[in-house]
C-alpha cells in the first residue's frame, strides 16, 4: 500500500487505465485490436476523403456537364423555331451528347415525385438546374434504375423531356473503390489473425506451464515461438530447474541433520537409561521425548508438506477422501456432517490433500464436538469450510496460528501435545496447489476454516 501511496500517477495513466477497463483482457484480443483498430480507422479516413471530395467533385461536374448540355439544347430549341418538330434537336442529342429529347406539348410538369432520402445525384443535379437553367423543372432519378429523367417548363405550355443515363450524371461506380479496400483489408486480416494465432500460441503455453509450476503440477513445455518468447521460456525452464535443485539439496540437508541428531537422541536415551532412576532422570527422559518428538514435527514441515514434495497431482475423488476422514473423526465419537456440492473429481497430490484435511479436521475434533464438512466445486474452484462448534480463534490470533509451533492450547491449559505445525503444513499444501486457507467464524459457533483451490 505504500508504494501506491508514494507512486504519483499523472492524468494520462488515469486515463490510460479508465481506457484499459473497457479493453479486452486477453493477449489474442488485445493484439487483433492493435491490428484492427489502425486499419478500420485508415479506412474510415480514406473512405470519408474520398466520399467528401472525389465523389461529390466527380458528380458534381458530371451534373454540370450534362446540364449545360441540357442549358444548351433549350437555346438552340428557342433560338431556332423553324424545327418545329424538334427532329435535327432530337438528332443532335442523341449523336453527339447521348441524350435523348423529347418536346411534349401542352402539358404542365407532372407534380414533384417523392425526394429520395439521400440521393447526392438529386441534390447536385437540381442545384445545377437551378444555378444554369433557371426554370421550373422537375426531376427523377429514383424511378427507371439507370435512367435519370429531367422534364424542363418551356415558355408556351411546353416541356422538354430529357433522358439521360445515370452514370453521365453520377460517378456512379465509385462504391467499386470502397469494395476494394475493405475487401482486401479483410483479405489480410484473415492473414493476420492465422499469424497472430501463431505467435500467441507460444505465450499462452508458457503462462500455461508457469501455472501448472505454480499448483504442483507436471508439466510438459518447450519453448516454442519468437525469440523472446522462448527466452522467457528457456528463463522459466531454468528457474524451475533451481527449484527443483533447491528442494533436492534441501531434502538431503534435512535427511543428514535429522539422521545425525536422531542418532545423538538414541545415545542419550540409552545413556539415561542405565543411569539410576531418580525424579531427575524421569524429567531428563521427558524432554528427551519431547524433544525428539519436536524434531520429528519439524523435520517433517521443513521437508515440506510432511515429505511429500515429490508426489504428482492427479485426478482424486474428493468424496471418497472426505468420506474416510469423516468415518475417522466419527470413529473418535463426533457427529460429522459431509456436504459435497458439484463435481467430485479435483487434480490434487492425495496424499499431501489427505495431510491437509486432516489436519483441518483433527483440529475441529480436538476442540469442538460436532464437525461439519462442506465442499463445492461447481467452479474452477474447489471451496472446502470445516466447521466446529468448539471455542474458536480470536480474531486478532487467525493469521498467528498459521506460524509452525504458534500453538493457543498451551495459554488453554489442555496439552494435548500437539506441535504446532498443523495449521502451517495445511497451508503450505494449499498454497503448493496454488490455493490459500483462512480462518473465521463458523455459524456452529467454533472456528471456520475455509480451503480454496484451483481444481
Ligand atoms: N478448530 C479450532 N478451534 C479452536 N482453536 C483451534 C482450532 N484449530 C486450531 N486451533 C488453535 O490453533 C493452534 C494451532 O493449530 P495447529 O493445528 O497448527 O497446531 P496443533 O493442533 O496445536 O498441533 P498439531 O496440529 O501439530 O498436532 C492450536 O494450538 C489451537 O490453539
Ligand atoms: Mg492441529
Amino acid at each position: 500500500m505504500k508504494i501506491g501511496a508514494t507512486l504519483k500517477y499523472s492524468p494520462l495513466d488515469h486515463a490510460a487505465r479508465w481506457f484499459g477497463r473497457f479493453l479486452p483482457k486477453g493477449l489474442y484480443a488485445r493484439a487483433l485490436i492493435i491490428i484492427i483498430a489502425p486499419v478500420i480507422l485508415l479506412q474510415s479516413v480514406v473512405a470519408y476523403v474520398f466520399m467528401e471530395r472525389h465523389y461529390e467533385l466527380v458528380t458534381r461536374r458530371l451534373s454540370s456537364a450534362v446540364t449545360a448540355d441540357i442549358a444548351a439544347l433549350i437555346d438552340i430549341y428557342e433560338s431556332y423555331p423553324q424545327d418545329r418538330n424538334t427532329s435535327t434537336l432530337s438528332r443532335i442529342a442523341s449523336e453527339r451528347l447521348q441524350l435523348d429529347v423529347d418536346i411534349l406539348r401542352n402539358t404542365d410538369l407532372p407534380p414533384p415525385g417523392p425526394k429520395p432520402f439521400f440521393d447526392i445525384l438529386d441534390e447536385t443535379l437540381s442545384n445545377e438546374l437551378r444555378r444554369q437553367v433557371d426554370r421550373p423543372y422537375w426531376i427523377d432519378t429514383v424511378g427507371r434504375s439507370s435512367y435519370v429523367e429531367v422534364r424542363i417548363k418551356l415558355d408556351q405550355n411546353d416541356v422538354m423531356r430529357v433522358l439521360a443515363r445515370r452514370s453521365q450524371a453520377y460517378a456512379s461506380n465509385s462504391h467499386i473503390f470502397l469494395v476494394w479496400m475493405g475487401g482486401s483489408s479483410f483479405v489480410l486480416l484473415g492473414i493476420a489473425i492465422l499469424f497472430l494465432r501463431n505467435q500467441i500460441r507460444p505465450i499462452l503455453r508458457l503462462a500455461e506451464a508457469a501455472e501448472a509450476l505454480g499448483k504442483g503440477r507436471e508439466i510438459d513445455f518447450r519453448p516454442r515461438g519468437a525469440r523472446e518468447v522462448r527466452q522467457a521460456g528457456h528463463t522459466f525452464l531454468e528457474m524451475k530447474r533451481r527449484i527443483e535443485r533447491n528442494m533436492e539439496q534441501r531434502t538431503t540437508m534435512l535427511n543428514g541433520v535429522s539422521h545425525d541428531l536422531r542418532t545423538i537422541l538414541t545415545r542419550f536415551k540409552l545413556s539415561l537409561v542405565f543411569l539410576e532412576q531418580t525424579a531427575e532422570v524421569e524429567d531428563l527422559k521427558r524432554d528427551v521425548d519431547e524433544m525428539s518428538r519436536m524434531l520429528e514435527g519439524y523435520l517433517a514441515f521443513a521437508r515440506g508438506e510432511g515429505g511429500d514434495a515429490g508426489e504428482q497431482a492427479v485426478a482424486t475423488d474428493l468424496r471418497q477422501l472426505l468420506e474416510e476422514v469423516q468415518s475417522d473423526a466419527e470413529r473418535q465419537g463426533h457427529v460429522t456432517e459431509l456436504d459435497i456440492v458439484g463435481d467430485p473429481m479435483i487434480t490434487v497430490r492425495p496424499d499431501a490433500f489427505r495431510r491437509l484435511l486432516f489436519n483441518l479436521v483433527s483440529n475441529a475434533a480436538r476442540h469442538g464436538d460436532r464437525i461439519e464438512i462442506t465442499a463445492n466445486h461447481e467452479t474452477r474452484w474447489l471451496v472446502l469450510h470445516v466447521d466446529d462448534d468448539g471455542p474458536g480463534i480470536p480474531q486478532d490470533m487467525r493469521e498467528e496460528v498459521f506460524k509452525p509451533f504458534v500453538r493457543l492450547d498451551e495459554a488453554r491449559n489442555q496439552d494435548e501435545g500437539g506441535s504446532g505445525l498443523g495449521l502451517a503444513i495445511a497451508r503450505d499444501v494449499a498454497r503448493s496447489h496454488g490455493g490459500d486457507i483462512v480462518l473465521g467464524e463458523s455459524p456452529l459457533g467454533g472456528l471456520r476454516a475455509t480451503v480454496r483451490l484451483p481444481a
